[in-house]
C-alpha cells in the first residue's frame, strides 16, 4: 500500500492526453440504507465518523479535482462526466449542480459533454430533475432492479410500488432524452413472470437504455450471510442464462439493441459514452473515496473511507491509496476482456496466433459469429454472450 500523494505518472502516460476520449468519475459515498446485496464503497449517515459529512467531502472533492487538474498539465476538457455511488440524488439538485461547477473549474466541460448522475428513484422528484438539468446533466441512470415487491424484499431494496418507472418519467418530462433504468435479475425466488413484469415496466416506460445485472453475492454483504445460513440458495446458472434470452429478446423487440452483454440502448446516441471510455480502454480521473482512475497505462485508486479522504486532502495531498503501471501482458488481457463483450466486438489483429486460433475454433463451437471473423473481428454470438467470461479466457490462454 503506498502513502497518500505518491501518484507517479511518467511523461509515457501522459503523452496523447486529450487527444483520447477523456472522462471524469466522481464518487458520492453516501446512501439512506444499504441494500442487502451491495458491496459498494458507500456509507449510510449512521455509519459515518465525523469529518466525512456530505459539505466535508464536496470540500474534499473540488480539492481532489483542483490538484488533479495541476498534475495532468494541461488538463483535458471533459467528454464525459459520471456522478456515481452510492446515491448522488442524495445531494439534491444544489449539491449535484456544485458537483458540476467543480468539474467545469478544474478541467472544464466539452462542448458536447455527456454529463450523467446515477440517482436511487426514492430520493428523486420532477423539482431535482428539472434543477439538474438546469445545472447542465445530459443523462439520469436509476436504480430499479425488479417490480416485484417479493423480490425488492429479498434484495432488501425498498421502493414505493412503480416509483422507478414515475421517476424515469419526470426525469423525461424535465427534459431528459437519456434515461437508464438498472435491472437485477436471478434473484432466488424471481419468477418468469416476475422479470417479464418487471420489463414490461421498463420498456413502457420510454426509457432509451437499459443495464442489467446478473445478481452477484458478494462477499461481506447481508445477502451472503443469508446464502451461507442456508435463508436463501445461490442463484441458478441455468435460470440466468434463461433470464437474459428472455431480456434479450423483449428488449430487441422493443428496439433496444445490446451493445455491451449488460447494456441495451435504443441508439447509437443512447448508448453511455462514458462506460464506453472504460470498455474501450480510454482515460479517466476518478475523484471521491474509493475512486478508480486510468491514464495511459497507469492505473491508481483513492483511500476508501471518505474521513481519510477529506482529511488527506486538507493536507493539500491526493488521496491516492495505491497504484500501479498495467504491463503489456495486462493491457493484452484488459481489452480481450472488455472489447469482447462489445456489441462491435475486438479486432483480431489484438489476438496473438494462438488467439486467433482459439477464436476459429471458438467460432466452430457457435460462440463467435463466423461472418464477423471473417471480416476480421472477433464478435460474440447470442449464445457467446451467455458464456463471455469462458470465451474470453479461451481466447487469452
Ligand atoms: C450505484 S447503484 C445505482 C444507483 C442507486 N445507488 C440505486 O441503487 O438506486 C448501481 C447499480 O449496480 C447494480 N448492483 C449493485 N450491486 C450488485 C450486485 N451484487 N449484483 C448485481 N448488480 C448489482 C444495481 O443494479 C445498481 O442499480
Ligand atoms: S444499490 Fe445503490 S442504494 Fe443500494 S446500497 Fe448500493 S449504492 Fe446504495
Amino acid at each position: 500500500m503506498s502513502t497518500p500523494d505518491d501518484l507517479h505518472l511518467p511523461d509515457s502516460a501522459l503523452q496523447g492526453l486529450g487527444t483520447r476520449p477523456f472522462g471524469v468519475y466522481v464518487h458520492v459515498p453516501f446512501c439512506a440504507t444499504r441494500c442487502g446485496y451491495c458491496d459498494f464503497n458507500t456509507y449510510t449517515a449512521g455509519e459515518l465518523g465525523s469529518g466525512a459529512a456530505p459539505e466535508d467531502w464536496l470540500e474534499g472533492l473540488r480539492r481532489e479535482l483542483d490538484l488533479a487538474a495541476r498534475r495532468l498539465g494541461t488538463p483535458p476538457a471533459a467528454d464525459t462526466v459520471f456522478v456515481g455511488g452510492g446515491t448522488p440524488s442524495l445531494l439534491g439538485a444544489g449539491g449535484l449542480a456544485a458537483v458540476l461547477d467543480a468539474v467545469r473549474q478544474s478541467f472544464g466541460l466539452a462542448a458536447d459533454a455527456e454529463v450523467t448522475t446515477e440517482s436511487n428513484p426514492e430520493s428523486t422528484s420532477p423539482e431535482l430533475f428539472a434543477g439538474i438539468r438546469d445545472a447542465g446533466y445530459t443523462r439520469v441512470s436509476l436504480g430499479m432492479q425488479s417490480a416485484a415487491p417479493h423480490v425488492l424484499r429479498v434484495l432488501d431494496r425498498t421502493h414505493t410500488p412503480g416509483r422507478p418507472v414515475e421517476a424515469a418519467a419526470e426525469a423525461r418530462a424535465a427534459g431528459f432524452d437519456h434515461v437508464n433504468l438498472d435491472l437485477i435479475y436471478g434473484t432466488p425466488g424471481e419468477r418468469t413472470e416476475d422479470l417479464q413484469a418487471s420489463l414490461d415496466a421498463v420498456l413502457e416506460s420510454g426509457v432509451d437504455h437499459v443495464s442489467a445485472y446478473a445478481l452477484i453475492v458478494e462477499d461481506g454483504t447481508a445477502l451472503a450471510r443469508r446464502v451461507r445460513k442456508g435463508e436463501i440458495p445461490m442463484p441458478d446458472d441455468d435460470v440466468l442464462a434463461s433470464d437474459y434470452e428472455l431480456l434479450d429478446a423483449m428488449m430487441a423487440k422493443a428496439g433496444l439493441r445490446w451493445y455491451e452483454v449488460s447494456n441495451w440502448a435504443a441508439s447509437e446516441r443512447a448508448r453511455c459514452r462514458h462506460n464506453l471510455g472504460y470498455w474501450l480502454g480510454g482515460d479517466w480521473w476518478g475523484a471521491g473515496p474509493g475512486a478508480h482512475s486510468h491514464v495511459g497505462g497507469v492505473r491508481w485508486w483513492n483511500v476508501k473511507h471518505p474521513a481519510r479522504y477529506t482529511a488527506t486532502l486538507a493536507d493539500a495531498a491526493l488521496p491516492v491509496g495505491g497504484q500501479e503501471s498495467l504491463t503489456a501482458e495486462d493491457r493484452h488481457l484488459e481489452r480481450v476482456m472488455l472489447e469482447l463483450r462489445l456489441a462491435e466486438g475486438l479486432p483480431l489483429d489484438a489476438l496473438d496466433a494462438d488467439g486467433v486460433r482459439e477464436a476459429r475454433r471458438a467460432a466452430a463451437d457457435g460462440l463467435l459469429s463466423t461472418r464477423d471473423l471473417d471480416g476480421g473481428r472477433a464478435v460474440l454470438t447470442d449464445n457467446g454472450r451467455l458464456l463471455a467470461d469462458a470465451v474470453v479466457r479461451r481466447l487469452v490462454s
